[in-house]
């Protein structure tokens, strides 16, 4: 079947482009409906786009009730990819600040679709911090970005900020359209957020973990073709459509959650920061200060992990090491006392790296020897290319059964 595209195109010199960007697209066959922002149609006209297209343009919000179902709702959900070409400085600080302003920010916004920008702009304005930031935010939530190539501008400057070749463009396109199916059926069992530790009905240990890191495995594993189970402690997150959830609370919780699974997955990624300890006693009633002891006494929960790792059989196992210091000798202890295929070290203390960020800058260490250091990326880039190394581990495992 045909896939569908929305071509979105901004106020930028570059916008006579996207007439060469929809013809290009509607010889492979997809289906292209073009929406404008107000000021993209400065530069070049509806007219145009759609009869390249092939089908009518959108611009006006408020049009008519016809093309108001069609543009906002209808076409928001029928998209297979969104692409946005050129994409200017004002449309990607309305994106990043959540607005729906106009028809492509709403439509934008609606979509469940990929979305894939291409920036074209004054150098000035694309190096930009402000805009910057914007850019690393967006990537850090899933939209994809096309960079501008470096070259001679409209405005006579040179630099970076010119629109992607078209061949780049269609390129990206179509990579996003051959969607990875590495791990299809492979059943794999993710670990995320903190686990809660009571004191009280009303008092627990915990710590700061987000499950960002977690759920984003989850999302790129679900993606990828795996069935995926994900047991998680209390998040802030909505679970990514099509993965089974496991809500758990404390470390025993997630123990008998994920040991309970365990013969019947072919990975399991541990994620989460499970607490290691935990309140010796639990009290049935809220604790009166009056009674309330200065001293807390603790006891260690299991390591669910270290568990895992001595019982293990053909799964694959990865483990997560949150270090303040001596990361490659904590994180590389970690990997062989646990019995790990891989660990993930992160050291929490640098910029871009650890808790409640959507970034990460972490370590990949191999039971091989093997170390790679990654730049600090969206936790949903360390997702793919840590599950790249699953897919080809489990691969490798599966050769040897
Ligand atoms: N982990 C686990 N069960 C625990 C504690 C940790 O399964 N009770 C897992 C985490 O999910 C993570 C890995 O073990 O994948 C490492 O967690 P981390 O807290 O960094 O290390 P610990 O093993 O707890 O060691 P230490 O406290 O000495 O750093």
């Amino acid at each position: 079947m045909s896939k569908t595209v929305i071509l979105g195109v901004t106020g930028s010199i570059a916008a006579y482009k996207a007439a060469e960007l929809a013809s290009l697209m509607v010889k492979r066959n997809y289906v292209v409906h073009v929406i404008m922002t107000p000021a993209a149609t400065r530069f070049i006209t509806p007219l145009t786009l759609q009869a390249i297209s092939q089908n009518p343009v959108h611009v006006d919000m408020f049009a008519s009730p016809g093309s108001w179902e069609i543009g906002h709702i209808s076409l928001a959900a029928r998209a297979d990819l969104v692409l946005v070409a050129p994409a200017s400085a004002d449309f990607i600080a309305r994106l990043a600040a959540g607005m729906a302003d106009d028809l492509l920010a709403a439509t934008i916004m609606a979509t469940k679709a990929t979305v894939l920008l291409a920036p074209a702009m004054n150098d000035g304005m694309y190096a930009n911090p402000v805009l910057q930031e914007k850019i690393v935010y967006l990537k850090g939530v899933g939209y994809r970005f096309i960079e501008p190539e470096t070259g001679r501008l409209a405005c006579g400057t040179v630099g970076q900020g010119r629109l992607a070749s078209p061949e780049a463009i269609i390129g990206a396109v179509s990579q996003a359209f051959s969607s990875n199916q590495d791990l299809a059926d492979k059943r794999i069992l993710v670990t995320a957020g903190p686990t809660r530790e009571p004191l009280d009905p009303v008092r627990y240990l915990s710590n700061y973990s987000s499950g960002k890191m977690g759920y984003a495995i989850a999302e790129e594993a679900c993606r990828r073709g795996a069935r995926v189970t994900l047991v998680s402690g209390p998040t802030q997150l909505a679970p990514p459509p099509g993965v089974s959830l496991v809500p758990v609370e404390t470390a025993q919780e997630m123990f008998e959650a994920v040991v309970g699974r365990y013969d019947q997955v072919d990975a399991v990624i541990k994620a989460a920061a499970v607490a290691d300890f935990r309140p010796r006693q639990k009290s049935e009633q809220k604790l009166k200060k009056q009674v309330f002891s200065p001293v807390l006494e603790l006891e260690r929960t299991p390591d669910i992990l270290g568990y895992l790792g001595e019982h293990k059989s053909r799964q694959v196992l990865v483990g997560f090491a949150a270090e303040t210091e001596n990361l490659l000798e904590n994180a590389g202890g970690k990997l062989r006392q646990k019995n790990l295929d891989l660990v993930v070290a992160n050291n929490l203390t640098e910029p871009g790296a650890g808790f409640g960020v959507d970034t990460n800058l972490v370590t990949l260490l191999y039971s091989s020897g093997e170390t790679v250091k990654l730049p600090v990326l969206s936790k949903k880039e360390v997702a793919g290319i840590l599950l790249d190394k699953v897919a080809a581990i489990i691969q490798v495992q599966a050769k040897k059964v």
